[in-house]
């Protein structure tokens, strides 16, 4: 692999480039669920497709649709799909990441501006909205397409790359474009595609890498709850049904505070796991005390490792996480609120699917409230989900990311199921019919979606040999091809 040693100098020597370019991607603020930055996210797109036609890449821009926002129509971004390579005796990898990020205010507590990459060279660590969620392992495939290309060697396998500018906020169009893709058969932009890579998540700690073969599916609801033809004064307290309160009283019933799930039925079909899987979990470099770092503060749900890994990955969780309507702003405010929304979401794993727990979930919640015989408005709604996904690591191209990671970090990976979701996840296992590895560049400690996100240098590098090093694996492994 004399190449790969050239494409290893190649990243030492043109770190300040790649951070340099880092800064320009996290520059763009391309937040896909705030309506009035649909133009950055826009620009994030274009700034892309750019940079992987510098690159010699094949791109295409496919428009996704259009969404109405307030009487307003706004285009979604396009996916960027791009090939590079076609030679039918190398194996041909598909990339997937995404090019949007979420909402940053500096006033969200972040001590730098979350747009503008602060790189702290004491510390080894890039902050900034996007750096490691997910631009940084994004532009670790362009540096090692800008290696190959500045060097004139030629790529270890053929690649497609399919990016989008929606993951943050559902996915919306992409599940149709793969479906759409395949069925033009040879003609498809993913036809002939052997294995998907996705750099999308994180270690487990903060020392050692891994390698992931499971995500859990989510499923995003709201409960509205409605009466009062607008805000009251509190003074009316004592004369009216409070929507405030019978919503406070429904979000209540959902989850205990040692976070089991109270609607029935949830549980049903999830196998439990046998002494040799609860022996994997035992095995995994991680403890309560990794746990707790992360999470900033004594907050673990138990003292046993598997059972907080267990907790956070293999089982499914509901989480609490706001009000809109509800008054929330510095000081006191006697109001009734007349309209309140409640927003809360369930991570599933096999073999729940968004579309079976919503019933459950609505059942409850509609029946719940019946038993409240108030005479406000209640309605639930389901807002977006995806469906979780599990692999077989007994394959090739873990194999290949396996031996990648111990020539670059010198460490054997942790193998990791996820608690967060990437819902295209299983579209691309379903529809393409191939293993689907990830393979993150980040650490646990690297605050996605939180304030102060950040990516450590050392990651960010090494993370670009990875993929690198990777595709080298891939090329010289034994396989069926
Ligand atoms: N990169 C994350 C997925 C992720 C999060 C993987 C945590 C592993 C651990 C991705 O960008 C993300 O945030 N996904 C959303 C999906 C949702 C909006 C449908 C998530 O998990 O909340
Ligand atoms: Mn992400
Ligand atoms: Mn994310």
């Amino acid at each position: 692999m004399a190449n790969l040693k050239d494409v290893h100098g190649y990243v030492d020597s043109h770190a300040d480039d790649f951070i340099q370019r880092l800064s320009e991607a996290v520059a763009i603020p391309s937040v896909s669920t705030d309506p009035s930055r649909r133009g950055d996210v826009h620009r994030m797109a274009l700034w892309l497709e750019n940079q992987l036609k510098r690159y010699g890449v094949q791109t295409r821009a496919v428009p996704l649709g259009q969404q109405e926002v307030e009487g307003k129509i706004l285009e979604y971004p396009p996916a960027i799909l791009g090939r590079i390579g076609d030679d039918s005796k190398k194996k041909t990898i598909l990339i997937y990441g995404h090019f949007d990020v979420q909402p940053a205010e500096k006033s969200d507590g972040w001590d730098t501006e979350p747009f503008e990459l602060h790189v702290d060279r004491e510390s080894g660590k890039m902050f900034g909205r996007g750096s490691t969620d997910d631009k940084g392992p994004v532009l670790g495939w362009l540096n090692v397409l800008e290696a190959h290309h500045a060097l004139r060697i030629e790529l270890p396998v053929n690649l497609r790359f399919c990016f989008e500018g929606l993951e943050e906020d559902g996915s919306q169009g992409l599940d149709d474009l793969i479906v759409t893709e395949t069925s033009k058969g040879p003609q498809g932009w993913f036809h002939g595609v052997d294995c998907v890579c996705i750099s999308d998540n994180y270690w487990l700690n903060t020392r050692t890498p891994c390698l992931t073969y499971g995500l859990r599916g989510i499923a995003y609801y709201q409960i509205i709850v409605s009466g009062p033809g607008s805000d009251l004064h509190s003074g009316m307290g004592g004369a009216v049904y409070e929507p405030m309160t019978t919503l406070i009283s429904l979000m209540g019933k959902l989850v205990s505070v040692e976070g089991r799930i109270l609607i029935p039925g949830v549980y049903d079909g999830i196998s439990v796991a046998d002494s040799s899987e609860l022996q994997k979990y035992q095995d995994l470099d991680y403890s309560v005390a990794d746990l707790e770092k992360v999470a900033g503060g004594p907050i673990s749900l138990s003292d046993d490792k598997a059972t907080v890994l267990m907790g956070r990955t293999r089982e499914p969780s509901l989480s609490l996480h706001g009000i809109e309507g509800a008054y929330s702003g510095a000081g006191g405010k006697t109001v009734i609120p007349a309209t309140v929304s409640g927003k809360f979401s369930l991570r599933l794993v096999p073999p729940q699917t968004p579309d079976d727990i919503t019933k459950k979930v609505v059942s409850f919640i509609e029946d719940e409230f019946a038993k409240l015989k108030t005479k406000l408005k209640m309605k639930v709604e389901f807002v977006g989900g995806g469906k979780p996904w599990v692999a077989d690591t007994n394959h090739w191209s873990y194999e290949a990311a396996k031996r990648a990671t111990e020539t670059v970090w010198g460490k054997t990976p942790n193998y990791t199921r996820e608690g967060g979701s990437i819902p295209v996840t299983l579209t691309f296992a379903d529809n393409l019919g191939v293993n689907v590895l990830l393979l993150p560049m980040g650490r646990a400690d690297d605050g996605a979606h939180s304030t102060n996100e950040k990516l450590d240098i050392s990651n960010f590098l090494n993370g670009t040999k990875l993929l690198g090093t990777y595709l080298y694996e891939v090329a010289n492994i034994n396989s069926d091809k």
